[in-house]
């Protein structure tokens, strides 16, 4: 990532959505497409979230979510797996530094018991090195699964209630709300997917209530910041109606 901090300007456009969320797909079609291993796709698509952690500063974005790794691809091949590990700990080691000095605020969501121990230090130091940085909110969720994220959050509360700490009547959304791996994050404006799927994969089921959805045909390995502006033309154009009349 090449950003500086004196580079880094808020988006003039009043349009911009607060919380950007992307799904980032299509990795392996991306290398199949030129005839290259899976994890040819997977490397092109760490180049592509550099891209969007730097667009997403210029154009003012508060909050950023990229879906990096779901509970259910646990279930691909060892080899694949490996090799995502193996990226995803030369990303936290090479560009931590430069990420803090952009003032990003790392957080991860997910479990991350089921990494490595070595991966584990490295996601701890990323959010501890930047918890007091402002510019933008990255939340990479890594091992996420929506639906575990629920599950984990009602067995808490169960708990709670359970040893008389809260009652039944004290649980409202605003509470389940607190007891999620977002807690504290505004739900998503936007949620992006690349790659033509059109389907949210068991990401961000409570938070993206009233998201606005794009989906672009792009595969991740090429997306930019054009598809970024694309997907935020589009959504500026959406009449957000929240259940009411307007
Ligand atoms: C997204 O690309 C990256 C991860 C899910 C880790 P894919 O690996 O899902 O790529 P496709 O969907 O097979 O093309
Ligand atoms: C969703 O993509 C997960 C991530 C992008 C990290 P998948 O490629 O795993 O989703 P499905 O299997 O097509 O639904
Ligand atoms: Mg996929």
């Amino acid at each position: 990532m090449t950003v500086t901090s004196s580079q880094i300007q808020p988006s003039e456009s009043q349009c911009v959505p607060r919380h950007v969320a992307i799904i980032m797909d299509g990795n392996g079609r991306w290398a199949r497409g030129r005839g290259r291993p899976r994890t040819m796709g997977h490397r092109a698509g760490v180049d592509a979230v550099r891209r969007t952690i730097e667009a997403s500063c210029h154009l003012g974005i508060e909050y950023l979510t990229l879906y990096g790794f779901s509970t259910e691809n646990w279930k691909r091949p060892e080899t694949e797996v490996s090799d995502l590990m193996g990226l995803l700990r030369l990303f936290l080691k090479k560009e931590l530094a430069t990420l803090h000095k952009n003032g990003i605020k790392i957080r991860i969501i997910g479990d991350r018991t089921r990494f490595a121990d070595d991966i584990r230090d490295l996601l701890a130091k990323a959010e501890a090195q930047t918890r007091e940085n402002t510019r933008l909110n990255l939340t990479i969720a890594l091992s996420y699964g929506a639906r575990a994220e629920i599950t984990d959050a009602m067995r808490e509360i169960a708990a709670k209630v359970a040893t008389g700490e809260l009652s039944p009547s004290d649980i409202s959304e605003d509470l389940i709300e607190q007891h999620l791996s977002t807690a504290g994050i505004p739900d998503p404006d936007l949620l992006i997917r690349t790659s033509g799927e059109q389907r949210i994969s068991n990401f961000l089921l409570w938070q993206s209530a009233y998201t606005e959805f794009v989906f672009e045909d792009v595969l991740w390995p090429d997306f930019d910041r054009s598809h970024l502006e694309q997907a935020i033309d589009n959504f500026a154009g959406r009449e957000r109606r929240f259940g009411a009349v307007i």
